[in-house]
């Protein structure tokens, strides 16, 4: 019997990127219609790497989603912190203190987007920070890709399994990890198999593309992210993962807004902008599979359990429905082009 109408808890995206000023202003409302609660990234330029930015950007965020009209109490930020070699042991407890700022993320220096200021030795500069999260119970959510030039770009996630994410997790067996956006078959058992609090989470762009849709035809710049989309073995075993009874993999789009003309660009921009459907992509993806009982789990009860935050009382509910992607958006005085721009997925929201 086919399914034609899924009801679940409200959904959160335990990682999301909001941007600043005018862009901020085109997706926080995309955002804040399909989920409750956001873990919000932290690299802004210059980067939120206290607490005082931290919750000057939460104001800014509260701010844009009074402007778009969405009313108080209907979406919570979450906030991070941006882990650099400077950071100490007193932003940590700051930030436990807020009540506000939440995790704290680690970019390896010159791994992705705005990357520069992140670490650059992780267990050499910033091990008093880590004692501190550890103790406090923060979890230090992970970009987990090496930022080794000489590495493979297919290959960076399984070397950072080796490179550091064993090397930290032996040093700190009771900190909290999220290994952010798993690519790969090797970090799925890393993540399943591993000892202590590990989760991961996984974009929906990971569940149904593998790296081919970069090359479908030509480049395709808007199915380029970071980590990259790799082979099909990958995506297999991302779908068996988040489709699993394991508590251990949930819901983060890591919709990452780039104009328009910075991705279509000689040398684009990492990132796909998923939070105007990113539910109707992850129904898609859990329907492909066979799945769809899956989906609450992932999307709505795994995330709220790791970071131990009550489950959304209300409920969304998808339908399946064509939902004919647009193949632009207004994105302050520019555009930007969803995933899978023009393209018609069967679910939609109700
Ligand atoms: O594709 C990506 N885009 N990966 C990242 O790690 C950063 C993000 C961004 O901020 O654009
Ligand atoms: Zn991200």
């Amino acid at each position: 019997m086919t399914i034609d109408t899924l009801t679940i808890a409200r959904p959160d995206d335990w990682h999301l990127h909001l941007r600043d000023g005018q862009a901020l202003q085109a997706v926080v409302a995309a955002t804040a219609r399909q989920f409750a609660r956001a873990i919000v990234m932290p690299n802004l330029k210059p980067p939120v790497t206290t607490v005082k930015l931290a919750l000057a950007y939460r104001e800014r965020i509260e701010l844009a989603l009074r402007a778009a009209g969405v009313a108080p109490g209907v979406f919570t930020p979450l906030m991070t912190l941006y882990l650099t070699d400077n950071t100490v042991p007193d932003d940590i407890v700051q930030a436990h203190e807020s009540g506000s700022v939440v995790a704290v993320k680690l970019y390896p220096a010159g791994a992705t987007t705005n990357s520069d200021a992140g670490v650059t030795d992780l267990l050499g500069r910033c091990s008093a920070v880590l004692e501190t999260m550890q103790r406090v119970g923060m979890p230090l959510l992970i970009h987990g890709e090496v930022a080794d030039q000489t590495i493979d770009i297919f290959d960076r996630e399984a070397v950072f399994i080796e490179r550091v994410m064993k090397p930290l997790r032996h040093a700190f067996p009771e900190l909290r990890v999220v290994f952010e956006h798993l690519t790969t078959k090797d970090g799925v058992e890393y993540v399943r198999d591993a000892a202590g609090p590990v989760a991961a989470t996984i974009t929906a762009q990971h569940l149904l593309y593998n790296r081919n849709a970069i090359f479908q035809g030509g480049v395709r710049p808007h199915y380029y992210c970071l980590p990259i989309l790799k082979r099909e073995a990958h995506r297999v075993a991302l779908v068996q993962a988040a489709t699993s009874d394991s508590a251990r993999f949930f819901l983060g789009t890591d919709s990452a807004p780039h104009a328009r003309g910075l991705k279509e660009h000689a040398c684009g921009c990492a990132g796909c902008y998923t939070a105007l459907h990113a539910m109707e992509l992850y129904a898609t993806a859990f329907d492909q599979a066979g799945k769809l009982d899956k989906l609450e789990a992932f999307a709505s009860f795994r995330g709220a359990d790791f970071y131990g935050v009550p489950r959304n009382r209300d409920v969304l509910t998808l339908v399946r429905e064509p939902f004919v992607i647009p193949t632009e958006l207004a994105f302050g005085d520019e555009t930007i082009v969803p995933l899978a721009a023009g393209e018609s997925l069967p679910w939609r929201m109700a």
